[in-house]
């Protein structure tokens, strides 16, 4: 039974995930810095073209990127895009982190969907939203 079960789970799955790269297939199974960050440096909240969400919450120590969060109401596809985005952000300098495009998210997925590539969009800009809030704070304070 419990075989059948895992049987049926595989069909499930490769169902779901039929034409998906391996990239993106293992970033929707193993998303990373899902949450929130209580009393962030900075925190933004944006809205898609499709009416989707991303919140971001941003730490930054010495210039860098400590730590970086996201929440999401959006598609598997939203949730693929902020992880990789927010993967590739935290470590770098907030300038570096600006660096990151849209079509490098792209890319790494193997090219999403064309109903799907505004999903990259969303998490770049979110990222930039969250880094220019801060780059606002911390110009007040100084
Ligand atoms: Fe709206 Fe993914 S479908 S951001």
């Amino acid at each position: 039974m419990a075989a059948e079960n895992e049987r049926i789970a595989q069909e499930l799955q490769e169902s779901i995930f039929k034409g998906f790269s391996h990239s993106l297939r293992n970033e929707i199974l193993n998303s990373r810095n899902i949450g929130r960050i209580d009393g962030p440096d900075s925190y933004v909240s944006v809205t898609g073209i499709c009416g989707d969400t991303i919140e971001m919450f941003l730490n930054v120590t010495d210039g860098r990127i400590s730590e970086l969060r996201f929440m999401t109401d959006g598609c598997g596809f939203t949730i693929a895009c902020a992880s990789y985005v927010t993967r590739m952000a935290v470590g770098r300098t907030v300038e570096g982190a600006l660096l990151i495009r849209p079509e490098n998210v792209d890319k790494y997925f193997g090219g999403l969907p064309e109903e799907h590539k505004h999903c990259a969009k969303l998490s770049v800009m979110t990222l930039e939203a969250v880094i220019e809030n801060y780059r606002g704070k911390s110009k007040r304070s100084s």
